[in-house]
Parts: C-alpha cells; sequence; structure tokens
C-alpha cells in the first residue's frame, strides 16, 4: 500500500461509516443494517491509526446519502431493473434496496472489489441480486467491463457515480462518461457528485490547493472544474443534463461545492 492508497482508503472506509447507524429507508426485501453489515469492525481512524472525528464529514454527506438513496427508490418505483453503482467502495445499497428482479452491478477497483466480497461473505449478506465488478477506470473500457460481467445494455439502467469524477483525470471522466451512455438504453439515468469551483477560477489552481491542504499532495484529486465545464463533458457524451440551472448541493470547502447532478440517456 501506497501513502495515496491508504489515503483514500480512509475515504472510502469513513463514507462508510458516514452511512453506518443513519434512520435511512430500504426496501422490503432489504437489509436495514446492510451498511453495518459490510463495516463490520471498523472504526474512524486516519492513516495513523490515530482516531479521527467525523463530524464535519457527517454533515457534507447527509444530503449526498439522501440525494443518491432516493435515486435508487424512484428507479424502483419506475421499474428499473438495473442498477450500476461506479467506483461503489463499500457502499451497501445494493443489500438495502434489494428488490426481486433488480440486479446491481458495484464497480471499482480489484482490491477493493476482493475487500468488500471477503466481507459481505463474512457477515452472511444475501448477494443474489448484486454482482461485483473489479475494474480500473484508468485503464479499462467500462462498457466492455459491464457486458463481461451480465449487464443488459437493451434495458434500461440506474447508474450512480457518488464521490468518484474526482478521483479521475479528466480524459477517464470523459471515457466512462462515454461508456455508460453506450450501454443506456433509453430510459437510463445518471447520478453522480462533481466536485466544483466558480465560474472564472483557474482549475489547476483549485485542485492544487486542495490537494496540497486536505492531503499534503499525497492524494492527486484530479477533476475539480466549474460546474459549466463538468456539464459540458455530460453533454458531450450523450447525457442530457436535468434542470442544469438549478444547483443542488452542499459546500466541500470555501471554494468548492460537492454538487449532485442527474442525467437522462
Ligand atoms: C471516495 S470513494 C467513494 C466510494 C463510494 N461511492 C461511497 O460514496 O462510499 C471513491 C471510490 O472510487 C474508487 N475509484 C477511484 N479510482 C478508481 C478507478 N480508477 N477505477 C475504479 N474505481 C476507482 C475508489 O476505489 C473508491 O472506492
Amino acid at each position: 500500500m501506497t501513502a495515496e492508497t491508504d489515503a483514500i482508503a480512509v475515504v472510502r472506509r469513513s463514507l462508510a461509516l458516514c452511512r453506518a447507524g443513519k434512520d435511512r429507508p430500504h426496501t422490503a426485501d432489504g437489509d436495514a443494517n446492510s451498511q453495518e453489515l459490510i463495516n463490520q469492525e471498523w472504526k474512524p481512524v486516519d492513516p495513523d491509526g490515530e482516531s479521527m472525528d467525523l463530524g464535519i464529514l457527517l454533515t457534507m454527506t447527509g444530503p449526498r446519502i439522501e440525494f443518491f438513496d432516493e435515486q435508487v427508490l424512484n428507479a424502483i418505483a419506475g421499474g428499473i431493473t438495473q442498477v450500476v453503482i461506479c467506483g461503489a467502495g463499500f457502499d451497501d445499497r445494493a443489500l438495502r434496496f434489494r428488490t426481486p428482479g433488480l440486479r446491481f452491478f458495484d464497480l471499482d477497483l480489484p482490491e477493493v472489489s476482493a475487500e468488500k466480497a471477503r466481507r459481505l461473505r463474512s457477515g452472511g449478506a444475501d448477494t443474489s441480486r448484486l454482482t461485483l465488478v473489479p475494474i480500473d477506470f484508468r485503464t479499462d473500457d467500462v462498457a466492455a467491463a459491464l457486458d463481461v460481467a451480465g449487464h443488459d445494455a437493451s434495458q434500461p439502467t440506474l447508474f450512480l457515480a457518488e464521490h468518484l469524477f474526482v478521483f479521475l483525470t479528466k480524459r477517464d471522466v470523459i471515457a466512462l462518461l462515454a461508456g455508460l451512455h453506450r450501454r443506456a438504453a433509453a430510459g437510463s439515468r445518471l447520478a453522480a457528485t462533481l466536485e466544483s469551483h466558480a465560474a472564472g477560477l483557474d482549475s489547476d489552481t483549485v485542485i492544487a490547493e486542495f490537494n496540497r491542504e486536505f492531503f499534503g499532495d499525497i492524494v492527486a484529486m484530479p477533476s475539480i472544474y466549474s460546474r459549466s465545464t463538468f456539464l459540458t463533458l455530460f453533454v458531450d457524451a450523450g447525457w442530457a443534463v436535468e434542470a442544469p440551472d438549478v444547483v443542488r448541493g452542499v459546500p466541500h470547502t470555501d471554494v468548492i461545492d460537492t454538487e449532485f447532478v442527474s442525467a437522462i440517456a
């Protein structure tokens, strides 16, 4: 493990901890304690093993958790049969929103998928409706990986990408958006977070300052752009952004917002 992968592992685990113990919805067939089942013995600790306060992260992630839970529930109500979660990390929605006829595909790096599989197994989870898809969005074609995993491109899909784009380069975000669109039958939707800064600021400067201030330059968070730059990436890949003039999200820092965006194929 490098310092970077350690730091990202802490972010990934902290997000899973933020989702646990919350009063969240679940489906009739879903598990109310699915996030606790995955988290098991985890405690909030930093890369040095020191106890960590989740306070600010809990406040920041609250509306985001609601947004993505709502996206899944709305899609289920609309009769969708496939949910693809990109950069799923330890997202519990495949268990929480288990529904007859609905298949989940959780996509993440091979080592993360393997760790999730271990946790699901040791927690005795019912994974009958879940396929874990090991993938690296920097090198692998998401459309091909979904095909191999059994995703049906002729049926509508809900695609989620929560707190993922910020870790990818612009080139990789473009490839991912295009690859997902290739698998998106009519009626498919995409819900994602993006880290945005005010129009007029220089993205490279914002990114460099953020990486220095929050990660001591250990982690490169390469994709923080203005809202309009981000939305252009969606549109260029074929996605129609819903209500593009309505900004929904939470402040991340003084300069950066986490925005919630939904789009249709
Ligand atoms: C901050 S975590 C968010 C996890 C999850 N969406 C959540 O909200 O709990 C970002 C996730 O994206 C994954 N990720 C980052 N870069 C990736 C890549 N190149 N290929 C696949 N997954 C990647 C990480 O492994 C991590 O699980």
